[in-house]
């Protein structure tokens, strides 16, 4: 693992197919999330002093988002492909302060108090480990760093694509998981993001002393 942006050596090609499937869903990751990026730079109110992880990036269009506002910004991502469209996105666009990195919520491959601002969009239903993810989230934050969890609202009885997010319920209980993990000024609030109704779970790490 490094944090220039080298992909592991020991990355193992996937077959074809698959790999072509990976780049289509990669590609798909990047329309329509600009409005979702820009809703989460106004809650998380970032200045230029700011650093910001993105946990769970995908192809970066949030942490693209973020280092236009702040000093810079780290997406991390276990998949390969959602890396390497967002490196090539990012040196295509010229921005220069943005770092992708592999890794999971579950492990970040970052130094302990090391950003400001940790977010995921979209991904807190991916994560394998919910409890280690926040301890993680925890632990690179700076004391007084805040914490935005982004999920699209969906209905209780969802099925399939639609069940992609979190319902009101499951909000509350990860707003409650947040409290568990040591986060205080934890509240939770709906918002339009284009087509897309995000809910989104907010606290801060416990400033020091
Ligand atoms: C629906 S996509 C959202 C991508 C991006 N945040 C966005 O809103 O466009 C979910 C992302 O979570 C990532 N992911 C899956 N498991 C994860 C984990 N355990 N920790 C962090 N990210 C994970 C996936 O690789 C994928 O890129």
């Amino acid at each position: 693992m490094t944090h220039s942006g080298t992909p592991p050596a020991a990355e193992v090609r996937p077959h074809p197919a698959k790999m072509a499937y990976e780049v289509l869903t990669a590609v798909s990751m990047t329309v329509g999330r600009g409005s979702a990026a820009r809703a989460m730079t106004d809650l998380a109110a970032l200045t230029s002093a700011d650093r910001v992880v993105d946990i769970g990036c995908g192809p970066g269009t949030a942490a693209r988002a973020a280092a236009r506002r702040c000093a810079c910004a780290t997406g991390v991502d276990p998949a390969p492909m959602m890396l390497r469209l967002g490196r090539w996105l990012t040196t295509a666009r010229h921005i220069p302060n943005v770092t992708f990195v592999r890794g999971t919520s579950e492990a970040l491959p970052l130094l302990d108090a090391s950003v400001t601002v940790t977010w995921a969009i979209s991904s807190v239903h991916h994560w394998t480990d919910r409890a280690a993810g926040l301890a993680e989230a925890s632990r690179v934050l700076a004391p007084g760093g805040r914490i935005l969890l982004a999920e699209r609202l969906v209905k209780p009885r969802a099925r399939g694509h639609a069940a992609h997010g979190l319902t009101r319920d499951q909000a509350d209980q990860l707003a409650n998981d947040l409290k568990a993990a040591g986060f205080g000024d934890v509240h939770t609030e709906v918002r339009k993001a284009r087509r897309r109704t995000l809910v989104i779970v907010r606290g801060s790490r416990p400033a020091a002393g």
